[in-house]
């Protein structure tokens, strides 16, 4: 007999769940959270940096989305959006046209996950453009179904073997300053990995065929690369000149997690389309695309959508993240959560030499760990070692990156100081152990 019931459900896992659908802490199963604290079902407690991958910006269980969606499941839950529309959609389309950027008439497609998205983008970009060519970048993850993971640039664990991919897809290299892939340093390099675009357009598809430019204003599981001023406008004005779509996709840079409500905000580009997800509607299955109405509408009757695309009880859950957002006001809750880390991160970096770069905008922060701060060679086993001594120690993180060697923090914005303290006191107690 299993004496904990963790071990008991380790045990029936093994047995029932497919081993692909893996767990990065595999023993803990939660129980109940609140906040940026998760309880889990043996009755331990984790400080939880990672939001449930940049989905609880304003907490776990905050009463509000909690009361929203208690109200909603109790009037109705599902009359597909295509069949029987609803009110809460209605309301949620129109608070996201108001809060992405762009002074212009938008429309709002509500779709589930951030992949649905993504295909969708694509899909009504294709459409309206009448071209097909799609453009995306080194180190982007976009998601993991056919097209989505076409456009997402890791191998292993996301492409590998589940080839043939999706056509008409081609990725050029993003502003990753401290890997330059044109090995020079900003700002002498003058930002050509913008400029190349145009001779991308002679090397690897022509502009008259390419519909859109798919890009992560803030790189997520790619590890949290972060352009520099010009980079974007440049992009954009490049996307103008030649007819091709701006698709920002800010599923994880998106609600505020970079201290503007999108990271777009912060380069002042106005996307033609902008998908979101994750953080909208605070662990229900949510997500959009929201861009020009012109765009948006050129579509036939019933050529986008889906079942549960829109479902009332997320979308309610959404209309409460947007009201707590104004409330209790969550975009100055995240600048201040981002100034307290860039400094503790910095002065890390200041004492371990592992620490090769700290990079980010606002509470979007990573530390790329390195062997070698001269040959900056990865260090993908001190991040693994890293993040388990932290979970050990009952606090929950998350590396990413091309070469897994990127710590990140994505904790509620809500997380309280005594929290954030004991999480931080933890990451550097393992920083101290890796460097000894
Ligand atoms: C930028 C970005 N796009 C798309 C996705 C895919 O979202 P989902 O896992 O909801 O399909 C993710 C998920 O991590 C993401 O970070």
């Amino acid at each position: 007999m299993a004496e904990k019931r963790s071990d008991y459900l380790v045990e029936l896992r093994d047995k029932v769940v497919s081993e692909g659908h893996a767990s990065g802490t595999p023993t803990c199963y939660v129980d109940s959270a609140k906040g940026a604290i998760i309880r889990d079902v043996d009755g331990r407690e984790y400080i939880d940096f990672s939001g449930g991958i940049a989905v609880m910006n304003v907490g776990h269980s905050h009463p509000k989305v909690v009361q929203a969606i208690k109200d909603q499941a109790e009037k109705f839950t599902h009359t597909c959006f295509m069949v029987l529309p609803y009110e809460p959609a209605v309301n949620l389309a129109e608070r996201l046209c108001s809060v992405t950027p762009g002074n212009f008439e938008k429309a709002v497609l509500l779709l589930n996950s951030g992949a649905e998205a993504v295909e969708n983008a694509v899909k009504i970009s294709r459409y309206y453009t009448k071209r097909q060519g799609i453009i995306c970048f080194e180190h982007a993850f976009h998601g993991r179904t056919l097209l989505a993971m076409t456009l997402t640039s890791k191998v292993k664990p996301y492409k590998f073997g589940f080839g043939p991919f999706a056509p008409e897809v081609y990725r050029m290299p993003y502003a990753y300053c401290y890997r330059c892939p044109f090995n020079l340093k900003y700002p002498s390099c003058g930002v050509q990995c913008a400029d190349y675009l145009k001779e991308f357009f002679i090397s690897h598809v022509p502009a008259e065929t390419t519909a859109a430019l798919v890009v992560e204003p803030v790189q997520g599981e790619g590890g949290f690369m972060t352009p520099p001023p010009e980079y974007f406008p440049k992009l954009a004005e490049i996307c103008r000149d030649n007819g091709i779509l701006f698709v920002a996709d800010e599923i994880q840079s998106g609600m505020g997690r970079t201290g503007k409500m999108f990271a777009i905000e912060h380069w002042g580009v106005e996307p033609d389309l902008i998908t979101v997800a994750k953080s909208l509607a605070a662990g229900m299955p949510l997500s959009g695309v929201i861009g020009r109405k012109e765009i948006m509408d050129s579509i036939h009757q019933f050529g986008v959508g889906g079942t549960y695309g829109g479902n009332p009880v997320s979308c309610s859950a959404a209309l409460a993240v947007l009201d707590i957002f104004k409330e209790e006001g969550m975009l100055q809750k995240s600048e201040i959560l981002g100034k307290k880390l860039r400094e503790r991160f910095e002065s890390f970096k200041d004492q371990y030499e592992l620490i090769g770069d700290v990079r980010g905008l606002g509470a979007m922060l990573a530390l790329e760990l390195v062997k070698d701060r001269e040959t900056k060679e990865p260090a993908p086993e001190e991040a693994k070692k890293l993040t388990q001594f932290c979970y050990e120690r009952g606090l929950v993180l998350l590396s990413c990156g091309t070469f897994g060697n990127v710590i990140r923090v994505l904790m509620p914005f809500v997380i309280m100081d005594e929290e954030l303290e004991k999480g931080l006191a933890i990451m550097e107690e393992g920083f101290a152990s890796l460097s000894k």
